[in-house]
């Protein structure tokens, strides 16, 4: 696939440094008034400012650090390698669930991964939008399929859950943890989140869709998401690296978490759940489609289901919005 010359601009200014108009328009094989214009368009498609200083040329106003599907699929191990049939990288999408789901539908092979450097229209739990600036963050799709029925799958999104907090804790932020079913947060601030869509028949086979928003490094679209959040580059102790790397450990940590679910169910993931849990023994309100119920939080089950201690009884919830107690109620 030909790449176009926006793109192409833009992965040579990624490096924040200044470049002259004509070694843009030679590099690039068209004229000075064409990189002109394709400067001016970069800010409308990607939200990326240019800085132009005559006499010096071009510069982003912010490096960037851009995806690579090669340097993503150099980095995984022998197993995972085996397992991931394509990388499919893209400079924007409606959303790489939604992209995923369709090639899904029409036959996509297990292990293929989307990736987009930004979403129109990036989806969360529970209808809500996903903010999703270019060339930060990860917005990472894996579609894995499964002889399980649907059914059986309930556990998997917090196994998911699991597999992003090893790499979060990887690359130092060690203080991350789970917010049942699958937000991670670290200070009680949303740092990532996973959006599991899953379809297939009713006895199996069963195929998932597993998408992950992470923040890296937010922008000033930031200001309209309507809860606490935190990205990696504010939390100290977070090592160097690049998304690249990150994106990598990811798909490894998911395909992992995903062979041991489809053999074992999510029993070899409730000790390190129950250790990463944020909320465990907290008083909490689960907010589902029947209402708000407050209890003390007990933990999970071995199908996934949130457990609540109610008046002396024991509840499990499948579905709804965990917040503390003092946060809303
Ligand atoms: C949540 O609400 O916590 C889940 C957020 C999931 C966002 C990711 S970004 C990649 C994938 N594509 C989407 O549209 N959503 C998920």
């Amino acid at each position: 696939m030909v790449m176009p010359t926006r793109i192409r601009l833009l992965q040579l200014l990624a490096d924040g440094r200044f470049h002259s108009g004509e070694s843009l328009a030679v590099a690039l094989g068209v004229s000075r008034a064409a990189i002109w214009k394709q400067v001016r368009q970069l800010r409308d498609a990607f939200g990326q400012d240019v800085h132009a200083v005559r006499g010096r040329g071009y510069r982003l106003a912010r490096p960037l650090d851009l995806l690579d599907s090669e340097r993503i699929s150099a980095q995984f191990s022998d197993e995972t390698g085996a397992q991931i049939s394509v990388i499919h990288l893209h400079q924007s999408l409606d959303s790489t669930n939604s992209w995923l789901m369709e090639q899904a539908r029409k036959g996509a092979a297990n292990g293929t991964v989307c990736l987009a450097e930004q979403q129109s229209a990036g989806r969360g739990r529970h209808g809500r939008r996903w903010i999703s600036p270019y060339g930060s963050n990860v917005y990472l799709s894996l579609l894995w399929r499964f002889e399980l029925a649907p059914m059986r799958l309930s556990g998997l999104s917090l196994a998911a859950g699991i597999a992003v907090l090893r790499t979060l804790r990887e690359f130092g932020a060690v203080e991350a943890g789970l917010k049942w079913p699958n937000d991670i947060l670290w200070q009680q601030k949303k740092l990532a989140g996973l959006l599991l869509e899953v379809s297939g028949e009713s006895e199996g086979p069963a195929q998932v869709v597993l998408g992950v928003g992470l923040n890296t490094h937010m922008d000033e679209q930031g200001a309209v998401i309507d809860q606490p959040w935190t990205d990696l580059r504010s939390i100290a102790g977070v090592r160097p690296h690049t998304r690249n790397e990150l994106v990598a450990s990811l798909i490894e940590n998911l395909v992992r978490v995903a062979n041991l679910y489809a053999s074992e169910g999510l029993q070899p993931f409730m000790q390190e759940w129950h250790d990463a849990d944020l909320m465990l023994g907290r008083q909490v309100v689960v907010r589902n489609a029947r209402g708000a119920i407050q209890g003390q939080h007990r933990g999970i089950d071995e199908n996934g289901a949130l457990l609540l201690a109610v008046e002396g009884d024991i509840r499990s919830f499948h579905a709804g919005e965990v917040s503390l107690r003092s946060e809303g109620s």
